[in-house]
């Protein structure tokens, strides 16, 4: 008789956008593994819903019937498009637990039209890459070397370079454009980490084109479009947590990767280090701003 195996005993997941789509899926994937995983989203609804998800799944009825022994998920409540919520989450977590295993940056938006936070910000740049850059920076200390770091985006696969005089969209806006162009920031501070924590494991994966919610907003006709193309080319969020699952597991070196761990090469637009720096000069500037209020 198989012996079940929990190979994430004891691991702690942190999971930003772990109550839907991608991040969820792979929640769930982690928790089957055994992990302690903590799910981070502004709705508590969607929070329970994925705790009843899990919980939902028939346990073993005896230890030899199933491969692994469930962990746990646990929902905690933050909103990331706020500096000061994603320092609210870090302090809650860094006063619960003294290590983090798997830090998984999913949460998103995409929005048709610009609109600020209310720390001034842009919602879809501050979500998706500057709350990820923030929460990862002051969680440093309960990362190791046996951890793992991954960013959900592009994954460096994207041929666009980064307008540094639009960030926050302030020239002009358009939803797609908005959601690719963080991407390549993420790419960009992605580098930067992995050069400045040599020790530490870094990755960016590209799901490449994923069925889930995250569309919602966007205007029928976009989602007429990518409706149809999904049809043909999507995955599906638990296609992304395996790829996602994979990486957790693997020993590979930080880096980019897309669909099937694909390694992705940085191109020489972000592989330059001081386009790298500059950026993160004007995100610490940014994070200032949007925590003093000040201008
Ligand atoms: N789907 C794709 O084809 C695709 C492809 C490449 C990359 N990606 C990237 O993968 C990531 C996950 O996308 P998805 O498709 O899984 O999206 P999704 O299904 O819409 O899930 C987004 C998650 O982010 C959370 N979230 C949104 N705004 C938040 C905020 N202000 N604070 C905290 N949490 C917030 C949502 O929870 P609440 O609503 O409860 O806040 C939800 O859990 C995104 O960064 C996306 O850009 C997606």
């Amino acid at each position: 008789m198989t012996q079940p195996t929990t190979p994430f005993a004891g691991k702690v997941a942190l999971i930003t956008g772990g109550t839907d789509g991608i991040g969820r899926a792979a929640a769930l994937r982690l928790a089957r593994l055994g992990a302690y995983v903590l799910i981070v989203g502004r709705s508590a609804a969607k929070g329970q819903a994925a705790i009843t998800a899990l919980q939902g799944e028939p346990l073993p009825e005896s230890p030899g019937d199933s491969e692994f022994l469930p962990g746990c998920i646990e929902y905690v409540q933050a909103d990331l498009s706020l500096m000061r919520g994603v320092q609210a989450l870090a302090e809650t977590i860094r006063s619960r637990f003294e290590r983090i295993d798997v830090l998984l940056h999913c949460a998103g938006v995409m929005r048709p039209r610009r609109t600020l936070t209310a720390e001034g910000l842009e919602t879809v740049f501050a979500v998706q890459y500057v709350a990820r850059v923030h929460l990862t920076e002051l969680l440093l200390d309960r990362l190791t070397p046996d951890s793992r770091i991954i960013n959900v985006s592009a994954g460096g696969t994207l041929p666009l370079r980064l307008d540094f005089e639009n960030l926050n969209g302030e020239k002009w806006y358009n939803g797609v454009y908005a959601l690719m162009h963080e991407s390549v920031a993420n790419d960009l501070a992605l580098l930067r980490f992995i050069r400045t924590y040599p020790a530490l494991r870094f990755y960016a994966y590209g799901p490449f084109y994923v069925k889930t919610a995250l569309f919602a907003e966007m205007p029928w006709w976009f989602n007429l479009m990518t409706g149809t193309f999904g049809r043909l080319m999507a995955t599906t969020p638990d296609d992304a947590a395996e790829d996602i699952t994979a990486l957790v597991r693997s020993d590979r070196p930080s880096g980019m990767v897309s669909r099937n761990l694909k390694p992705i090469r940085p191109n020489a637009y972000r592989a330059d280090t001081a386009r790298q720096d500059r950026l993160w000069n004007v995100t610490q500037a940014l994070i200032e701003r949007a925590v003093t209020g000040s201008s």
